[in-house]
């Protein structure tokens, strides 16, 4: 084990469970109990429910759960040590030094070496080659030297090796540089991933360099290359230059959709302007930006893929309570080429009159209806229902209700009413899928227990026990008397019970937070789902002796023990027939 159980019980006691989620999620109380919108699968009602008691969450939609460092390691993306040491910081206690968290550590620092590097690599390369073929293109696309100084933006030629052998004569090994996502291994074989390409470095907030993005410099494919996960970076969780947009003093971003847009945003004198990299937002970077901006201009590019993403954008972004405002041109097909046309003035007035969410969504209800005729105007005015029956704020609602009837010239009373049974209809609805989910979700394939479906009795039987001994864990001792590990049947219920027995054994304050490190977040998840199910029900020592017999019965029942399939089953009966 990797951290005393006294650590992990002085970092919990640190960290409260409802005191840490409440800066990622709104808590409700609800009893003794908090609920919230799982912040790990998309619900219109709250079914995640957060136990003071035990100092863990469980979500009954998507069978999210675990204690607090699971909910760390899930909603920041992090590896246990790293989870571990943001509690720590955050609860001001030292981390005992572990070999297993040293290793992790130093290899995230030799991989954040070898970027910087090759970043300086590629600047060089950039800067001094005579040909200029990547201060040409650069130059081709507006790209000042100073711009390409303040990003560090650099060039990678034709070659299969020339990053390779640099840095392999810098000390680093080989399989280093594929783990820091710089290199390619196939066959034995390791070469540049980047070539033929102007290169940009992605850069945290502390100004590491995390990964690259890669663009071709002709019209092959594919466009861009960027850095897959490594141990250093992770896509879904950073923003292309966050740490620029960071310390500007606007109290908004602005969106683009890629590193040309945030560059030429940024040279033409907005410092407060960030892109994701190489994927459509993600729910963690809806919540990274709105620690950072309460408001967004989202400025994506004007074809309809770049549409389609702004609609997206706009209900993740209103999911982690950022308001969006929406920039809409003509001319350019996106804010790089526009700003190269029309100049940075005129993309300011762009952003001064970037219109709210709901009017970009309005916008969009028109499209491809002929309003002149009734029946495009009755269709558009649907679709306007739906969307105003998405606003939650009776009082905004009330704005745009007023707005579209004097517009289309139909009575407010009249969108009213259908808006509000509309409204109606939607929260039964979602009710029942957010209700449907939670049935639905166990029975198909259980990736955690893949034995549950071949049995269900023995699988009830060992959830009732471990339930049991969360909730009375002095019981072990006893418990133990009567079965062992050996007696379940699934393996992971198996796995679960031997490790706490283990823990419960060897440590004399138990808490779900001693399992974390055996088990995934999903396999954490699990362990509190059979915990959180067992709730309400009163577990007797009567209840889980039937319990224990039931798996008793299973061991001596040799005959039925082996009936996996039909030949099994044939085998079976020819040998009853032979004992008769
Ligand atoms: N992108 C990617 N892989 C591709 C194409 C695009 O990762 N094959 C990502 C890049 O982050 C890119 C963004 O999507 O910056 C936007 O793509 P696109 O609009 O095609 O490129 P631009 O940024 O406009 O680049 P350019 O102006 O150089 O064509
Ligand atoms: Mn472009």
């Amino acid at each position: 084990m990797a951290f005393s159980s006294d650590f992990i019980y002085q970092l919990q006691l640190g960290n409260p469970i409802d005191d840490v989620m409440k800066s990622y999620v709104n808590l409700i109380r609800r009893g003794r109990n908090y609920v919230c919108s799982c912040p790990f699968h998309s619900e219109k009602t709250p079914s995640c429910t957060v136990y003071p008691d035990t100092q863990s969450f469980y979500c009954f939609g998507c069978g999210s759960g675990g204690d607090v460092i699971t909910f760390i390691r899930k909603i920041e993306n992090l590896e246990y040590f790293e989870a571990i040491k943001l509690l720590a910081e955050r609860a001001g206690l030292d981390i005992p030094t572990d070999k297993q968290g040293e290793k992790t550590a130093r290899i995230k620092a030799r991989v954040l070496e070898i970027n910087r590097e090759t970043a300086v690599f590629f600047y060089k390369a950039l800067t001094s080659d005579p040909s200029k073929i990547g201060l040409s293109y650069f130059a081709s696309r507006g790209i000042l030297p100073q711009t390409i100084k303040k990003y560090g933006l650099g060039y990678a030629d034709n070659s299969w090796d020339k990053l390779k052998n640099h840095l392999l004569s810098l000390k680093f090994k080989e399989d280093e540089l594929v783990t820091a996502g710089v290199c390619l291994s196939r066959n034995g074989n390791t070469f540049d991933l980047f070539r033929n390409r102007v290169m940009f470095p992605i850069m945290d907030l502390r100004g590491n360099i995390i990964g690259f993005g890669g663009r071709i410099l002709d019209d092959g494919m594919p466009k861009y290359i960027n850095t897959a996960d490594t141990p250093a970076f992770k896509k879904s969780r950073n923003l292309f230059s966050l740490n620029f947009a960071k310390n500007s003093s606007s109290n908004r971003l602005i969106l683009a959709e890629g590193y040309m847009d945030v560059i030429a945003i940024n040279q033409a004198g907005f410092e407060n302007v960030v892109a994701t990299l190489g994927t459509a937002l993600t729910s963690e970077q809806a919540r990274l930006i709105s620690q950072y901006a309460k408001e967004v201009i989202i400025s994506y590019d004007s074809d309809n893929a770049g549409q389609k993403a702004t609609s997206k954008a706009i209900n993740l972004l209103s999911e982690a309570g950022v308001a969006a405002r929406i920039i809409s041109f003509e001319g350019a097909k996106d804010p790089d080429e526009y700003i190269k046309k029309f100049g940075a003035t005129r993309f300011k007035l762009l952003l001064d009159n970037s219109d709210g969410a709901i009017n970009f969504k309005l916008e969009k209800c028109k499209d491809g209806l002929d309003l002149s005729t009734e029946i495009g105007k009755i269709e558009c005015l649907k679709r306007i229902v739906d969307v105003l029956a998405q606003i939650y704020n009776e009082l905004e609602r009330n704005v745009y209700i007023s707005k579209v009837s004097k517009e289309y010239e139909v009575s407010s009373e009249i969108l009213k009413s259908q808006i509000d049974s509309k409204i109606a209809k939607k929260s039964k609805r979602d009710k029942r899928n957010d209700w449907k989910n939670i049935v639905s979700k166990p029975r198909y394939k259980d990736e955690i227990n893949p034995e549950v479906n071949q049995h269900p009795r023995e699988n009830k039987a060992e959830e009732g026990i471990i339930a049991y001994l969360f909730q009375n864990p002095d019981m072990i001792k006893k418990v133990t008397n009567f079965i062992t590990p050996e007696h379940f049947v699934t393996s992971f219920n198996k796995k679960v019970f031997s490790v706490l027995c283990e823990k419960l054994n060897s440590s004399t304050n138990f808490t779900l937070s001693l399992l974390s490190d055996e088990f995934s977040d999903s396999e954490m998840g699990r362990i509190t789902g059979i915990e959180a199910k067992h709730r309400d029900i009163i577990l007797t020592e009567q209840v889980v002796d039937d319990y224990i017999k039931v798996l008793h019965d299973h061991k001596n029942n040799t005959l039925s023990d082996n009936i996996n399939s039909n030949e099994d089953l044939l085998e079976l009966v020819e040998r009853l027939k032979n004992i008769k």
